[in-house]
């Protein structure tokens, strides 16, 4: 089988890792709090060259932060790109803003001239997200938001470690956000962190951070057991291991990506916390790994965008800096190829197959007016995303080849 998600990046030292949390009695204690933590945010400062960097239990959590840190105020309008997630949606609303909705150009990340088009005078802060690991439109969006006084984050939760002109992305704003979620560039099944240079900003969200409660330790617990469900449920698809994965899911043995209640815009009870020590535990091993696993998904794109021949496909634009986290094509009916890739082994990815993603979220709960950005939702209509994780070999890719070009002829 070919997986596009489930944790793809795992590796056998972080089954250990997870596995040692959950069985050995002494480790028990340091679930939640530890010196992983403090390790970890010392690696993403020396990553970064950052002097304030703090981890969340996400990135969704790390976002609500970073705009609690702006204080802004109920109304103040939060700029983000439509063709994005609702977690992202409920992080601007429950720090207390209003999302609009800016539209995107073929590249998947924000247009420039529909930005200015949205701003008013109650526009307080600009969100660019680096969608697939594609840096945005960087310059022209920080020239706009300089002009009307806009504070930037920057959403790097598919961008860790992509460099636009040689420079990190998440370096370029005022905050830097990021995601450690199951799918992500290196990934501990949940987490996120902020960095910024500015020390006022710094300051707040160390705050804020500190005041968090501890993250649950039935989360974590059901989190971590993630590696080891995925670690039999994977190799054992075909064989009744999908049948394994749903049930555990089924029976709230596993962990959410994203929790029922957050796709109807309501918060949930564990969650915002802080970032548990298992999990840095497990990303001190993975981030080693950051730009290993860039320069593989790059190969992996660079073979995608030069041998995929089938004229019903259309192909994302190239671009030399993006890691491509997912090879995202647009096709007239993604139910269906992703149906048909299926029944050859091959699980395709469906991210941002909504303009407010994933499909069965309540878009009006994210202050989403349908129409307002039309080309989002065509493309988010026509969007399969095609594997580059470092499981992808010379074998796999092969197969999705032969697939995506007889499919449909
Ligand atoms: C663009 C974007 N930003 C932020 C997030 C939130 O990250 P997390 O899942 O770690 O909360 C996601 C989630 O996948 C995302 O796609």
């Amino acid at each position: 089988m070919i997986f596009t998600g489930f944790l793809p990046n795992a590796t056998k030292k972080d089954l250990r890792i997870a596995l040692g949390f959950l069985l050995l009695p002494w480790q028990w204690l340091l679930l939640r709090k530890g010196r992983y933590i403090r390790d970890i945010e010392e690696k993403l400062k020396n990553y970064f060259q950052t002097p304030y960097t703090y981890t969340f239990d996400s990135g969704r959590t790390a976002l609500q932060k970073a705009l609690e840190a702006l204080q802004i105020h109920t109304g103040d309008e939060i700029l983000v790109q439509a063709y994005t997630c609702i977690v992202v949606s409920n992080a601007i609303r429950w720090a207390g803003g209003t999302p609009v909705y800016v539209d995107i150009q073929d590249d998947f990340n924000m247009d420039p001239h529909d930005l200015v088009l949205k701003i008013t005078n109650r526009s307080k802060v600009l969100i660019i997200q680096h969608t697939f690991g594609t840096p945005a439109c960087l310059e022209r969006l920080i020239m706009i938001a300089k002009q009307h006084n806009l504070i930037i984050i920057e959403d790097c939760a598919h961008s860790l470690g992509v460099k636009h002109q040689k420079k990190l992305t998440g370096t370029f704003g005022d905050i830097g956000m990021f995601s450690f979620g199951s799918d992500k560039v290196v990934s501990s099944m949940r987490g996120g962190a902020l960095i910024t240079h500015n020390k006022k900003i710094g300051e707040k969200i160390k705050n804020l951070q500190q005041q968090l409660p501890l993250p649950s330790r039935l989360k974590t617990i059901q989190h971590l057991l993630s590696f080891p469900a995925f670690a039999i449920g994977k190799p054992l698809y075909k064989f009744g291991g999908r049948y394994f994965l749903a049930i555990l899911k089924k029976c709230n043995i596993l962990g959410r990506i994203i929790y029922k209640r957050e796709k109807e815009g309501r918060e949930v009870p564990f969650y915002p916390s802080q970032y548990a020590n298992a999990f840095a535990a497990i990303l001190v091993n993975q981030l080693k790994d950051i730009d290993m696993v860039n320069e593989h998904r790059k190969k992996i794109a660079h073979v995608y965008s030069t041998r995929i021949t089938n004229k019903n496909i259309i192909l994302p634009p190239k671009n030399e800096e993006s890691n491509y986290l997912r090879y995202t094509i647009l096709v007239h009916n993604p139910i269906h190829i992703i149906q048909a890739a299926r029944k050859q082994g091959i699980i395709l990815g469906n991210w941002y197959d909504a303009v407010i993603a994933p499909s069965d979220s309540n878009i009006s709960s994210a202050n989403y007016t349908i129409h307002s950005c039309p080309h989002a939702e065509k493309i988010a209509s026509c969007s399969v995303n095609l594997p580059t994780n470092r499981s992808i070999d010379k074998r796999k890719i092969e197969k999705i080849l032969s697939f995506i070009n007889r499919y449909g002829n």
